[in-house]
């Protein structure tokens, strides 16, 4: 526990201190080492709370490690790793939700349209990922022909796509009026669609995303994250869990170890 506690103030200070060109790799490199140190750690941490992860820091201090340790990289991403407690709800469903992000994301997600005539033209003509049809799509789907992130139908083709529930409802992909996702205007759902960002966990309840890239201003990273953590919070009142739902949250760069972020 002592050494753990050095080396975390020792990691505060290096990564409050502006870094000197000449000094970036040495500190990235030691920093490195310490997160290694506390990776060890966190079998035996994830047991406490955030606030006691060895490690564990804010928002603003991991970030700036973690660009620290990837100068040079700046295609590379960063991350958040969100757990949650699946034992604290009644159903847990999968969670998989969309926001639009202060500084945009490309997914590149396909879209399903189920539409006919006119309406299917333009889903053809937006730019989007798309594929497009009719009923004749739903048992090419039903045979697992496709891949597809979205999925939108008209209200005239919802009682074909109704015949899918079993294949879409899972993946929380089923249309519905409520979400805007059963409609006529097929062009303009398409672009809110590609606009928003989607996030979704994993099957022990974990959400996986990127944040933002590791050369972006760390306010631009921030912000992304707090609207994501803030979505999260819509999410558990609406899966009306009231409160610990969120157990750690670690961030980290594309194949870098994670670093607990202190709760606030
Ligand atoms: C983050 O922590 C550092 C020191 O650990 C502190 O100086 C800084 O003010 C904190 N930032 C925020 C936004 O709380």
């Amino acid at each position: 526990m002592l050494r753990t506690h050095i080396l975390s103030k020792g990691l505060l200070t290096a990564a409050a201190a502006p870094l000197q060109t000449t000094t970036r790799a040495a500190t990235a490199s030691t920093v490195y080492n310490t997160l290694q140190y506390n990776q060890q750690q966190r079998s035996y941490a994830s047991a406490k709370k955030v606030q006691h992860l060895p490690g564990a820091m804010n928002f603003t201090d991991a970030l700036a490690v973690i660009k620290a340790m990837e100068v040079g990289k700046p295609n590379h991403v960063v991350e958040v790793h969100i757990q949650t407690n699946p034992k604290l709800e009644k159903h847990s469903q999968p969670i998989r939700s969309s926001v639009l992000l202060k500084k945009p994301i490309k997914q590149d997600a396909t879209i399903l349209v189920f539409a006919e005539g006119k309406q299917a033209e333009e889903a053809r003509n937006s730019g989007a990922k798309v594929i497009v049809g009719g009923p004749e799509l739903v048992k090419e789907i039903m045979d697992g022909q496709h891949k597809f992130d979205k999925c939108i139908c008209t209200p005239g083709m919802f009682p074909s796509v109704t015949k899918l529930a079993r294949i879409l409802g899972p993946k929380g992909l089923m249309p519905t009026v409520k979400k805007g996702t059963v409609t006529d205007d097929i062009e303009g759902v398409i672009q809110a669609q590609t606009a928003a960002f989607d996030f979704r966990g994993d099957k022990n309840g974990v959400v996986h995303t990127i944040i933002g890239k590791v050369n972006w201003e760390p306010k631009d990273i921030e912000a992304n994250y707090k609207i994501i953590m803030d979505q999260m919070k819509v999410l558990s009142q609406e899966r009306f869990v009231k409160k610990d739902w969120i157990k750690n949250v670690y961030i980290s760069s594309t194949q870098g170890p994670g670093i607990p972020l202190i709760s606030n």
